[in-house]
This record gives C-alpha cells, sequence and structure tokens, in this order.
C-alpha cells in the first residue's frame, strides 16, 4: 500500500494506527454519528479493536482502507474517509471500490468530508488507475448524499440492504470518468 500521507487544503490523510482506538471508540458510541449506519453504538474499546484488526488487515490484503482524518491546524483526529474494496454482492454490483467517511459530529458543516472525498477520487485515479467509484447511503442521510453530489457522483437507484439484521433503504451513488 502507499503508505504517503494525503494533504488537502486543512486535513492530513493517514492510515489508521492502534493508537486511534480512542478517537475511534468517541467516534462510534455517539449515538448521532451511527444514526443512519444500521449499527448501535458501540460500547466497548475492545470492538474497536477488532474492527481496527479487520482495517489493517484490508490495508495487507487490498492495498487500501479507510485512512484517518487529522485537523491540519490542531492536530485533533476529526473521523475516518477512504476506499474499501467491496467483495461481497450488494445492489447487483461486487468486486469494486467504495467511497466512505465518518467524522465527530464537532467537525460536521465545515466541508471536510467533500474535501476527503475529492482527495480520494484523485487517489483512485491517480494511484490505482481505477475508472469509477461507488457509495451506498441511507436514504434519509441527506448530508452524506450532498457530500456525494457535490464531488460529481450521481443517484442512481434505492435497494434494500440488510445490516446487522436490520433492513434499511439505502440509495446508490456512482462516479465514473
Ligand atoms: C456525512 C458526514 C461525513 C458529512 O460530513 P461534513 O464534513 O459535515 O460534510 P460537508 O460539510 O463536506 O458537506 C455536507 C453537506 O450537506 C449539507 N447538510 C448537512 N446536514 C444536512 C441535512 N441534515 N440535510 C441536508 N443537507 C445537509 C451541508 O450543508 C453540506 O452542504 P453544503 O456544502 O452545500 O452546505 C457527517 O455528517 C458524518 O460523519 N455523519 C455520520 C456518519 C455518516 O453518516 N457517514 C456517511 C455514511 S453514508
Amino acid at each position: 500500500m502507499n503508505t504517503d500521507f494525503i494533504h488537502t487544503n486543512r486535513l492530513t490523510l493517514r492510515p489508521l494506527v492502534k493508537s486511534d482506538a480512542f478517537d475511534l471508540f468517541r467516534l462510534d458510541s455517539n449515538p448521532e454519528v451511527v444514526r443512519f449506519l444500521g449499527n448501535h453504538p458501540i460500547e466497548s474499546i475492545e470492538q474497536v479493536y477488532i474492527y481496527l484488526g479487520n482495517i489493517m488487515h484490508q490495508y495487507t490484503k487490498n492495498g487500501i482502507g479507510r485512512w484517518a482524518v487529522i485537523e491540519k491546524e490542531t492536530g485533533l483526529f476529526v473521523g475516518w474517509a477512504g476506499l474499501k474494496y467491496i467483495d461481497t454482492p450488494i445492489n447487483g454490483h461486487n468486486c469494486f471500490y467504495d467511497v466512505g467517511y465518518r467524522l465527530k459530529p464537532e467537525f460536521w458543516g465545515k466541508g471536510y468530508a467533500t474535501e476527503c472525498t475529492v482527495a480520494w477520487i484523485e487517489y483512485a485515479k491517480n494511484h490505482l488507475n481505477l475508472k469509477e467509484l461507488y457509495s451506498v447511503t441511507h436514504i434519509d442521510n441527506k448530508a452524506s448524499q450532498n457530500v456525494l453530489q457535490k464531488c460529481g457522483f450521481l443517484r442512481k437507484n434505492t435497494f434494500l440492504d440488510t445490516i446487522h439484521d436490520e433492513t434499511i433503504d439505502c440509495v446508490w451513488f456512482e462516479l465514473k470518468w
């Protein structure tokens, strides 16, 4: 995996590391953050270590995974954003790269998710030689849909997805170049 950090105007993007666990716990234990994700807020740091392990495995196996987002001005951990290789079928697609993001609420509304997504589109083009990216949002997640549309993604269709035994109305987005 290319582990060079990515620098945008206001943010640094870098691979997640074990010492991010406490910040990830604060992120995913917040009901506001997981509202549209089909997950319940996590309750223990052990759950973070399990999914951090999965992300590290993706870095090794797929050469990419979600990365940490750090605010340059303060050095604070904002959340994560990045690409994930999906190799289980969803909405008639399989084996594709998805772009996603999850930020702490105190950083919402500053254009950070958009800034990250623009950077990840460039990375997909220039480092992975991809020709397309995809993303999925909950049907009511207007903030996320706005981010994708501002970055040029097209809303393709709605579909039902099952996450943790819950059936969720989702929207499928595509960006091709
Ligand atoms: C989705 C999320 C990453 C957006 O982060 P952000 O940094 O606030 O996004 P941006 O500021 O780049 O852009 C958000 C846009 O949506 C708009 N927006 C925010 N909340 C909105 C709402 N409830 N309804 C409609 N539009 C909304 C903002 O005004 C902004 O558009 P603008 O630039 O035209 O004003 C953030 O809300 C988050 O982390 N949510 C929890 C996790 C999540 O849902 N992740 C996405 C899963 S698909």
